[in-house]
């Protein structure tokens, strides 16, 4: 029986590559939605799969959310890399400490042996405190090492689930169920044929840069998000996913 579950996820990450176009899926067992432990499981195969790929001198940028979280709280200490940067996608101050991308970052770094880089500037500012952020040396100091990540790791987040966890205005929601909004990643909100259907004004990653990186992994799960990970899987070139079986069943009968 435990072959046979296993041959089933193996499955069902081959039906969801080629469905969903990312060349490497993983689906570990259970639906995060169900079983609080399965996000651990997740984190730990995701963070397997990331040691597997990074390299001397690659700059890791991560995004908050629980399932990240997930990952740093599970890698394993290997401590072995001389000249590895951990960074922060975003800024993303606003969250719980413990879901922040720097808190994450902090943590991976540690146990990779690497150092880390913290980008403290919050998740939601007014249009023009961004733009003066951006003249700030501390800001211009940080930023290009940021979008010059060579690996991110990201979450996928279903989109109104992420609005109202990040308290958006009564305008805002309206705004993104209007433009169909589907999932969010790192700060934008995508349509489920991909398109961009609001950007957050944010410091940090922006969506052409990840033309640039090397790997991008993503770690979503959860049968609720299984629209959302469709949506992104759309909207930008995602090289590995790992998932559970909960997104996995629920993605494969969208088609
Ligand atoms: C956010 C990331 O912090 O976490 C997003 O910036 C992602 O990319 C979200 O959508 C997912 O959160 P969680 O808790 O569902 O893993």
């Amino acid at each position: 029986a435990v072959a046979a579950a296993a041959a089933g996820r193996f499955d069902l990450a081959r039906t969801l590559s080629q469905m969903l176009h990312i060349p490497k899926v993983l689906v570990v067992e259970g639906d995060s939605d169900e079983e609080p432990w399965v996000i651990d499981q997740l984190g730990l195969q995701a963070g397997q799969y990331l040691q597997t790929i990074l390299r001397e001198g690659d700059i890791v940028a991560v995004t908050g959310g629980t399932t990240v979280a997930a990952l740093a709280r599970n890698m394993v200490v290997r401590q072995s890399y001389r000249n590895l940067q951990v960074v922060p996608a975003r800024g993303g101050v606003g969250e719980t400490v413990e879901y922040q991308a720097n808190t994450i970052a902090s943590t991976l770094a540690e146990k990779l042996g690497g150092t880390s880089m913290m980008l403290h500037v919050p998740d939601r500012l007014s249009p023009g405190a961004v733009d003066q952020l951006l003249t700030d040396p501390y800001v211009q100091e940080r930023l290009p090492i940021i979008r010059a990540s060579t690996v991110v790791v990201h979450g996928i987040g279903d989109a109104m689930a992420m609005a109202r966890r990040r308290q958006v205005s009564a305008e805002e929601l309206a705004h993104l169920q209007a433009r169909g909004a589907k999932a969010e990643a790192f700060g934008y909100y995508f349509d489920q044929d991909g398109e961009v259907a609001y950007s957050m004004k944010t410091i940090g990653l922006r969506l052409s840069d990840i033309r640039h990186v090397r790997e991008v992994l993503a770690v979503a799960g959860g049968k609720r998000k299984a629209n959302a990970i469709a949506a992104a899987a759309k909207a930008y070139r995602i090289d590995a996913l790992v998932t559970d079986e909960g997104a996995a069943k629920r993605l494969v009968q969208i088609d």
